[in-house]
C-alpha cells in the first residue's frame, strides 16, 4: 500500500501530462456544450455525483463473468454479463469526463491516467467479447482477468481521486463540525437588506445570508464543489428564484433553500437552521 501511495502521489505531481489533460479537457467541454447534458452528467437531478453510482454496472458485471468464467458451462452467461458490462462502461465512462473536466489540475492528472486505463480495460473486454463471440472463450476469459486486473488498478485510482483529493465530495462538511454550540447570532435583523445576499461569520466558518420578505437562508459561504466563495458570486434568477452562482466553475444555488440547479457540484449548499429572538438573527448547524 505504501508504494501505491508514493507511485499516486508521483502522479499527482506528473506536470509532463498537463499538456495532454488540457487538450482532453477541451474536447470534452466541447463535446457537453450543453448545461442540461453536463447536470445530467453530473448528477444534479440525483443529488449526488452520478459516476460512482454507474461505476458499480461495468465493475459488478465484470466481476460476475470472471465468477463465470471459472465453472464449467457458463461460458454464454459469462459472455453476455461481459456484453452487459461493455455497454454500461460507455454512460460511466462519459459521467467521469464531464466530472474530470471541473477537477483541479492535480486531481486531473490522477483522473486522466484513471480514465486512460479504463480506456484499456475496455478495449479489453471488448476484444475479450468478440472472441467469445466467436467461440474462442479461452482467448475471451484470459483477456477477460488481464480487463479486470486494469480495472481494478483503475477503481485504486478512482478511489484515491474521492477520498484522498476529494473529488466529488462536499468540501464545505467539515466546515459544519468547526462550528460549536447550537444557536449562534448571525446579526440584527435590520443589517440584511431584502435579496441582498450578506456574507457574515459563525466562528471561523463564513456564511452567506440571504432575506426575503421576513424568511431568512443561512448556508455556508463556500462552495460544496470546491470551496470557492460564493459571496463573490453573480446572483441570478432561475424559474423565478433567486440564485447565486460559483465564481469559480458556475455551480448554481437556490438562495431559498440551498438546491443546487447548475453543477458540476451535484450536492446541494449546507443551510443552517434559522430564528430570530428579539431582533437578532440566529443559526444553528444542528
Ligand atoms: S468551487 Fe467549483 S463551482 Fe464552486
Amino acid at each position: 500500500m505504501l508504494v501505491m501511495g508514493r507511485l499516486v502521489t508521483r502522479l499527482e505531481r506528473l506536470t509532463v501530462i498537463d499538456d495532454i489533460a488540457d487538450r482532453a479537457r477541451t474536447l470534452v467541454r466541447a463535446a457537453t456544450r450543453s448545461q442540461r447534458v453536463r447536470d445530467v452528467l453530473h448528477g444534479v437531478w440525483l443529488g449526488h455525483p452520478l459516476h460512482p453510482a454507474l461505476v458499480q454496472a461495468p465493475l459488478g458485471a465484470w466481476m460476475s463473468a470472471a465468477v463465470l468464467d471459472v465453472l464449467p458451462g457458463q461460458q454464454a452467461a459469462a459472455t453476455t454479463l461481459v456484453a452487459v458490462g461493455n455497454a454500461s462502461a460507455v454512460p460511466a465512462a462519459m459521467a467521469g469526463a464531464n466530472d474530470w473536466a471541473s477537477l483541479s489540475r492535480e486531481q486531473r492528472r490522477v483522473g486522466l491516467v484513471h480514465a486512460a486505463a479504463n480506456t484499456v480495460a475496455l478495449t479489453l473486454y471488448g476484444v475479450s467479447l468478440a472472441a467469445r463471440l466467436r467461440g474462442r472463450h479461452t482467448v475471451g476469459r484470459r483477456l477477460g482477468y488481464l480487463g479486470l486486473t486494469v480495472a481494478g488498478a483503475s477503481a485504486y485510482l478512482g478511489g484515491h481521486l474521492s477520498y484522498a483529493l476529494g473529488a466529488g465530495v462536499n468540501q464545505t462538511v467539515p466546515s459544519l463540525w468547526l462550528m460549536r454550540g447550537t444557536w449562534q447570532r448571525v446579526g440584527d435583523v435590520d443589517e440584511f437588506s431584502e435579496g441582498q445576499p450578506t456574507v457574515r461569520k459563525l466562528g471561523e466558518t463564513p456564511v452567506l445570508v440571504y432575506r426575503e420578505d421576513d424568511r431568512f437562508t443561512v448556508m455556508l459561504e463556500r462552495c460544496a464543489h470546491h470551496n470557492g466563495p460564493l459571496g463573490d458570486g453573480k446572483i441570478v434568477e432561475i424559474d423565478g428564484w433567486p440564485c447565486v452562482v460559483c465564481p469559480w466553475h458556475g455551480s448554481t444555488f437556490r438562495l431559498s433553500d440551498g438546491l443546487v440547479v447548475h453543477g458540476p457540484a451535484a450536492n446541494d449548499q449546507i443551510t443552517l437552521r434559522t430564528r430570530v429572538v428579539d431582533g437578532r438573527l440566529e443559526a444553528s448547524p444542528v
